[in-house]
């Protein structure tokens, strides 16, 4: 058998790492076959069909944010990752273009923070989407053309703005958390089994073909008891799902677009990271098919012929994913710490440290930023 990812695996070593440059690697392409693919629906000893809460939300409710019922939702649990969900796509027929357009056109508007901030004035980066649209609907003329603001971004935060530098949340670093987000959010979480989830945070990461993410554990949330949300649109990536220590080999799935997972309990705290953005099948998105029935009410507004013309070709090679996270529990506030008054000024200060996901072309000149990124938390 051709080289397997499980037989990259040795005593000791950073197995995670391995496993990571495996998927990683462009020449020769690595073999896909261990890749759990959940849209394919197979149960088996690994895969097992994960437990919801259909009454949870409504039909109604679930509708106004793009869902199908609950009952209709395909939701796995993984062996050995208690905690872990993954729901391969909930959503509702022509429903993910608007949630598309709001992570591109929406979700990039100030007061929302992103990584071409830190590198340009606050009006060069006051319209990303307005700067973008004309270029990026014109068929591409013969010369190579500079990027445009929206292939430029990688990352945007929401709510409780993370600061890279210093891997915290602050209570004088937020903005409002966009209300259907939020709403989407809580829907899927209650579902899930975890009532009363707040969305108080959210990292948008923002993938081209050659980008990936390091390994890393999401711990700077306060609360660990809350569940952590992911939903991905666009193109699909390789998800590599660790252990506690980065001696575990991780578990590769891929994550399609549409595809949501929940991390919480004991996965809520491991190891991951998505070494590679794969194409994707198939990207059938029609707006249109969203049944204007199911608009009333609706969350999201429905995508214009326009917008939508800007939106498909960005997603035909790049990939959104939108973590959402609970920050502090119940009652909870932030300590007092000098770095509670750090403003997004002083981050800026330590440019280049902010490429989140990383390109390939720098990944490989400067390996240890792109591997080992900067969330990586080194054991
Ligand atoms: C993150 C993350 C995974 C993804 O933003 O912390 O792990 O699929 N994202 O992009
Ligand atoms: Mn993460």
């Amino acid at each position: 058998m051709a080289k397997m990812a499980t037989s990259m695996v040795q005593n000791g070593e950073d197995a995670f790492r391995n496993i990571f440059k495996f998927y990683k690697r462009r020449n020769p392409p690595p073999d896909f076959s261990d890749v759990i693919d959940f849209s394919k629906g197979a149960v088996g000893d690994r895969i097992v069909p994960a437990v919801l809460k259909p009454s949870a939300v409504s039909d109604v409710e679930a509708a106004r944010v793009g869902l199908q019922p609950v009952r209709d939702w395909r939701a796995f649990s993984l062996q050995g990752y208690p905690g872990f969900m993954f729901i391969s796509n909930p959503f509702l027929q022509g429903s993910q273009p608007p949630w598309v357009r709001q992570c591109l056109k929406t979700y990039t508007q100030k007061p929302n923070v992103c990584n071409l901030d830190m590198h340009m004035s606050p009006s060069d980066t006051e319209d990303i989407w307005g700067k973008s649209v004309h270029a990026l609907s014109c068929p591409p003329s013969g010369k190579r053309e500079a990027k445009t603001l929206l292939e430029r971004l990688r990352w945007v935060t929401l709510g409780y703005h993370y600061n890279w530098d210093t891997k915290t949340y602050s209570s004088s670093h937020y903005t409002p958390f966009p209300a259907d987000l939020h709403s989407l959010s809580s829907h899927i979480t209650a579902a899930c089994g975890f009532p009363g989830f707040t969305a108080e945070a959210g990292i948008l990461n923002y993938y081209r073909p050659d980008s990936s993410l390091g390994i890393h554990v999401d711990e700077s949330e306060l609360d660990h008891s809350r569940p952590l949300l992911s939903l991905s649109f666009g193109q699909s990536a390789i998800f590599l799902l660790g252990g506690l220590n980065r001696q575990d080999p991780p578990t590769a799935m891929y994550m399609h677009s549409g595809d949501v997972m929940v991390m919480s309990g004991q996965s809520r705290l491991l190891y991951h990271a998505v070494p590679r953005i794969v194409s994707a099948p198939t990207l059938e998105m029609d707006p249109s098919s969203w049944s204007s029935s199911l608009q009333d009410g609706a969350a999201v507004e429905p995508v214009s012929e326009e917008d939508w013309a800007v939106c498909s070709r960005y997603i035909q090679s790049s990939r959104v994913n939108v973590t959402v996270r609970q920050v502090l529990g119940p009652g909870q506030s932030f300590p007092e710490t000098p770095s509670s008054h750090q403003t997004r000024t002083d981050a800026g200060q330590m440019d280049g440290y902010h490429e989140r996901p990383a390109d390939g072309d720098s990944g490989k000149r400067k390996r240890s930023s792109s591997v080992d990124s900067v969330d990586t938390v080194e054991t």
